[in-house]
């Protein structure tokens, strides 16, 4: 990977001037190098830890492609990440983000396969939050040229995920039923739509209330997050499911064992719920850990039962399995140009407004995916304190200047 670590790192100490945003890009650093805008974690933390911040601009090394970047994915677990509520997390200051799309500015020696001028989309092992990424040609793929930069920063986390998680861990084939949680979110969405495209697969969607309306012809049985999903279920089909997709990290493993019917697959692949407050909290950490269920083996064979565990993440950043996801990644523009599928796009925030759009997710406001949009100029501020609110308000936040009492009004794409 590009070397553009903390050690080149420039922090200006203060957010970059929001009118200034656009010009700051590209700008001459005082040892001759060239500068970027990046959004900076300081710490694990809250919304205080984020920040705009100038920054060394990476070089492509051998094999790497340099992206001059338009747009970036904001996920469930880039918030999971601010709080440091993952396993083994780099150590901070860092650039968050693990996807982002834009054009191809330079390619270091021997990358093969890429051209100057390329629109692309890639994957990053964090650093995608920022004006320019280098990253291994491994992870980048081309653009379809009707495919829009929103559209891809939406693209390929979302829906090589879901489609990985159906297709190639529980082989979903026609007929089948499929349960899956958030089913408003980024996810979601895309797992909704490629089951449309198997004849006669039936989604039993998870998600808040005020969703439904917007995601009910995606689904063909949806239900209130905070009903027994159980009951209902058995109601409509009283064998159960074939699949069920659980981002819940294992708090309801027993339950979705339960509801699979025989040789069904349950998928764990996701731990939202140990979000509560806005800063990482021990409690609910715990209080997860200690829900998980135990799984007897011997009951799994005897039931003819199939658990599994799916990270994207993993599979290509520790796990070397880039060849596989590029396949993945090959029937999904497929289906893309076909128009089976399309990334919902919930709206879209420039690098300065990341706090709002976390706080959006948090919230579980979004229905779709969150973009940041590299080129957008922030949009006015309003008078109100939303960006320090969280649902449990577990930690004060430390003062920070003028604008982290107001909220900006995001475009909603
Ligand atoms: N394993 C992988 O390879 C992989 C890849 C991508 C994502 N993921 C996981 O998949 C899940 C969904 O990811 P996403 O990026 O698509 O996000 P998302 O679904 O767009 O995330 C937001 C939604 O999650 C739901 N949610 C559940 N618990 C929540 C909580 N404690 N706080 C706030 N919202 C909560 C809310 O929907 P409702 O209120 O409607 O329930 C919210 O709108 C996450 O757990 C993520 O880590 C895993």
């Amino acid at each position: 990977m590009a070397k553009e670590g903390a050690d080149m790192t420039e922090e200006t100490e203060c957010m970059i001037d929001k009118n200034s945003a656009k010009d700051a890009g590209s700008v001459e650093a005082p040892g001759g190098g060239k500068e970027m805008r990046a959004v900076m974690l300081a710490g694990f933390g809250g919304l205080n830890k984020l920040r705009v911040t100038k920054k060394a601009m990476p070089e492509p090394q051998d094999g790497e492609v340099k992206i001059r970047v338009k747009a970036c994915g904001l996920n469930f677990l880039d918030l999971m990440v601010r709080q440091g509520n993952i396993d083994n997390p780099p150590k901070p200051p860092l650039v968050p983000g693990f996807e982002c799309c834009g054009i191809v500015e330079s390619v270091g020696e021997k990358t093969k396969g890429f051209e100057i001028g390329d629109r692309v989309m890639a994957f990053v092992n964090y650093n995608a939050w920022a004006e320019v990424v280098c990253t291994p040609v491994d992870f980048v793929y081309k653009m379809p040229d009707e495919m829009t930069f929103p559209e891809a920063a939406a693209f390929s986390l979302n829906f090589v995920a879901a489609y990985m998680m159906l297709f190639e861990v529980a082989n979903l084939r026609e007929g089948m039923s499929v349960l899956v949680h958030s089913a408003g979110g980024g996810v979601g969405q895309a797992v909704a739509q490629l089951c449309a495209t198997v004849p006669k697969v039936a989604v039993f969607g998870i998600a808040s209330c005020f969703k439904h309306s917007a995601i009910k012809d995606s689904v063909t049985h949806l239900f209130d997050r905070n009903i027994d999903f159980m009951q209902e279920v058995k109601k409509i089909s009283p064998d159960g499911v074939d699949i069920v997709l659980d981002c819940l990290s294992g708090e309801n493993t027993g339950k979705c064992l339960s509801l699979l019917k025989p040789l069904g697959t349950y998928i764990l692949y996701g731990a939202s719920n140990t979000v509560t407050g806005e800063t990482k909290s021990f409690f609910s950490f715990a209080k997860s850990w200690w829900q998980v269920e135990k799984v007897n083996p011997v009951k799994l064979y005897e039931e003819n039962k199939v658990i599994a565990g799916f990270s994207l993440l993993n599979l290509l950043f520790k796990q070397g399995r880039c060849n596989l996801v590029k396949k993945v990644m090959d029937k999904l523009l497929c289906l893309y140009a076909q128009k089976k599928i399309r990334p919902v796009v919930d709206s879209l925030w420039a690098l300065e407004e990341v706090k709002e759009a976390m706080q959006r997710i948090h919230d579980r406001g979004n229905i779709g995916k969150l973009i940041l949009d590299v080129e957008k100029s922030p949009t006015p501020l309003m008078a109100s304190d939303s960006t320090e609110t969280s649902e449990a308000g577990e930690e004060e936040e430390e003062p920070e200047g003028d604008n982290d009492n107001k909220e900006r009004m995001p475009f909603i794409h």
